[in-house]
């Protein structure tokens, strides 16, 4: 009987959890954090056990334990006590009474009968349904901007404020290695950027198949007080941190065009040559009319100046030395 009556609970606070995930999707409001710490409690009847206790009996999440353990989160162990710092209860709530009355012998019965044993892993916090601020909760209980710094602009950055969480991006229970490595990025990124991902197979794009650029080279997501999140404090001085060349200042500066590379590039890919917007000559055309060479009355000189007009104009960027004259018309 009073089984029947938990579960029922238990299944009325499920569906009230669950319609509260529903108003909190569709209105988006911010609770105040307690409201979010509450929700990572567990079971206020149920005890903290540790992770040996909970996984003495059955040994299904064996290979969760040992990679969980051989991994930098899993690894830290209290110098005073020698205890884990991090244990499964640390992220999943007290586990009592998911293994309350499971034993090495009903196990074995159980196995006998050809049945697993499962926890009663209801009684833990239910990940999954937590609204995506009491998920990201879960980790930044330990990872707060001191211990990591890269989590510094994470509460203002547009992942956060559109509802991403630490899971979307960090799967802990992926294998043993937590590090995310900058290769690892462009598969983790476009699960979701999927218009990204089309950008990148155009014919001119960063070399990033090739594993020569990273996602995570020009944006940090985990949020950066620059637009886009841009690693850099303006596109220029993310794109300079590599093009150097590029950055100036010089005698000749092309306006104030060269401050904003995506004036002229897209940053991720393009169907024309360097990245263009806009394909030669009509990318110049769209601000400047052509002309014809003063000094030559050619017919070939007029063809050419309303083609590429980077062939005469080979500087583009900027440069130090005057056209011939004297002017500076990035000739040379
Ligand atoms: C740092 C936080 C954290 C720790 C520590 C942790 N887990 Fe998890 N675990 C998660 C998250 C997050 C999920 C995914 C929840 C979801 O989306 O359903 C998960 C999912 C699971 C799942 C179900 C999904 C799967 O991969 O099979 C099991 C089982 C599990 N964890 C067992 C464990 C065990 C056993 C330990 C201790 C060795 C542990 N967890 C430690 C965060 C954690
Ligand atoms: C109980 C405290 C605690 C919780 C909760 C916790 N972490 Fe950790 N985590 C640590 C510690 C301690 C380390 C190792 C030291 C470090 O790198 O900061 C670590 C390391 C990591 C690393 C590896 C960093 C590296 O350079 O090796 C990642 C990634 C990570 N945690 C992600 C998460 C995510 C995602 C969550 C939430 C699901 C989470 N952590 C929850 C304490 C915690
Ligand atoms: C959009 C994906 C994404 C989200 C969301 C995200 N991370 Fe990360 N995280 C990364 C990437 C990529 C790296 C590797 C860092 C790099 O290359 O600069 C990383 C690195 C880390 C590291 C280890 C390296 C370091 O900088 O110390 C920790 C710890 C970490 N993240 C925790 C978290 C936590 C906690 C959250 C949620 C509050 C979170 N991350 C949200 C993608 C993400
Ligand atoms: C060479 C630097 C660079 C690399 C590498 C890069 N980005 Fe970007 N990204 C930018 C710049 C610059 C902008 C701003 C674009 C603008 O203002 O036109 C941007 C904009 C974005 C935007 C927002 C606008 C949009 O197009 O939706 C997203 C999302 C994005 N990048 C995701 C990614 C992902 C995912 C990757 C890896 C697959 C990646 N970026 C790799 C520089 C880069
Ligand atoms: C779980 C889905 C998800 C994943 C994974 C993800 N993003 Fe996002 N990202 C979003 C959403 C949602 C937004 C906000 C809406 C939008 O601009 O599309 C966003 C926005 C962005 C923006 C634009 C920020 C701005 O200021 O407008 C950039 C840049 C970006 N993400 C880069 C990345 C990078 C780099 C990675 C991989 C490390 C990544 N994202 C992984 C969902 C995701
Ligand atoms: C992490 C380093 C890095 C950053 C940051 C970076 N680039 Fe690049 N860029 C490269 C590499 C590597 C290549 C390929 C060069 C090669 O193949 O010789 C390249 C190539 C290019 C090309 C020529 C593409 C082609 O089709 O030949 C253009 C244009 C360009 N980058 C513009 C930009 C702009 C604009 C930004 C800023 C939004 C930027 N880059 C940021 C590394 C970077
Ligand atoms: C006024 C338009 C314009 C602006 C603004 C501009 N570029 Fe370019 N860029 C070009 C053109 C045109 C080419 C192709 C040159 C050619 O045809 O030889 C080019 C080529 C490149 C190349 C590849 C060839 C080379 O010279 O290495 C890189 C890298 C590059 N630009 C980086 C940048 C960076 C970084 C910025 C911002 C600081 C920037 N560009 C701003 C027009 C522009
Ligand atoms: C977004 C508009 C824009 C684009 C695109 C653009 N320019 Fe310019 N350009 C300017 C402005 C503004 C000036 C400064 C005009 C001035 O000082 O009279 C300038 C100056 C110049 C000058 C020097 C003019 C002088 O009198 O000293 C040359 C040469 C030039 N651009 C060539 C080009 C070429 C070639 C392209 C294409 C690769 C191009 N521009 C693309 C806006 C643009
Ligand atoms: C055959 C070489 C050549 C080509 C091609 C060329 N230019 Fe020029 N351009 C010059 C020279 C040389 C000057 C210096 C002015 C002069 O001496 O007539 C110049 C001057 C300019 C100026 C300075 C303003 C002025 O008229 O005094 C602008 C702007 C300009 N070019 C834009 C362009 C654009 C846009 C294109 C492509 C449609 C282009 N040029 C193609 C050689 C060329």
């Amino acid at each position: 009987m009073t089984i029947i009556k938990s579960t029922l609970g238990l299944i009325g606070a499920l569906i009230i959890i669950v319609a509260g995930c529903e108003s909190l999707k569709s209105s988006k409001p911010i609770l105040p954090m307690k409201e979010y710490e509450k929700m990572l409690i567990g079971r206020l009847d149920a005890d903290y056990i540790g992770t040996r206790n909970c996984l003495s009996a059955c040994h299904y999440h064996d290979k969760i334990r040992r990679d969980f353990e051989a991994s930098t989160m899993g690894a830290q162990l209290s110098k005073k006590s020698g205890m884990p710092i991090v244990d499964c209860e640390s992220c999943h709530g007290p586990g009592s009474l998911a293994v309350k009355g499971i034993t090495p012998e009903r196990v074995k019965r159980d196995a006998s009968e050809g049945k697993q044993t499962a926890c009663n892993y209801r009684t833990l916090i239910n990940i999954k349904n937590l609204p995506p601020q009491a998920k990201s909760l879960i980790c930044l209980n330990c990872h707060t901007a001191n211990a990591t710094f890269s989590l510094h602009n994470w509460n203002a950055s547009e992942h956060a404020i559109n509802d991403v969480t630490c899971i979307d991006c960090h799967n802990v229970h992926a294998g043993p290695d937590l590090i995310v490595r900058p290769r690892d990025t462009f598969r983790m990124c476009i699960k979701c950027h999927k218009d990204v991902e089309a950008q990148y197979s155009l014919p001119s794009h960063h070399p990033i198949h090739e594993k020569r650029v990273f996602c995570t080279d020009c944006h940090d997501p985990m949020g950066s007080t620059n637009e886009n999140m841009l690693r850099g404090d303006s596109v220029k001085a993310t794109c300079t941190r590599c093009h150097a060349e590029k950055e100036g200042p010089f005698i000749y500066e092309h306006a104030e065009n060269t401050e904003d590379c995506t004036t002229c590039h897209n940053a991720h890919g393009s169907i024309n040559n360097n990245l263009l917007k806009v394909q030669l000559p009509f990318l110049c055309l769209q601000c400047h009319p052509g002309h014809v060479i003063s000094s030559s009355s050619s017919v070939d000189d007029k063809r050419l100046s309303y083609t590429r007009c980077t062939d005469c104009h080979s500087q583009i960027h900027g440069t130090d030395i005057p056209g011939a004259d004297g002017t500076g018309t990035f000739t040379q």
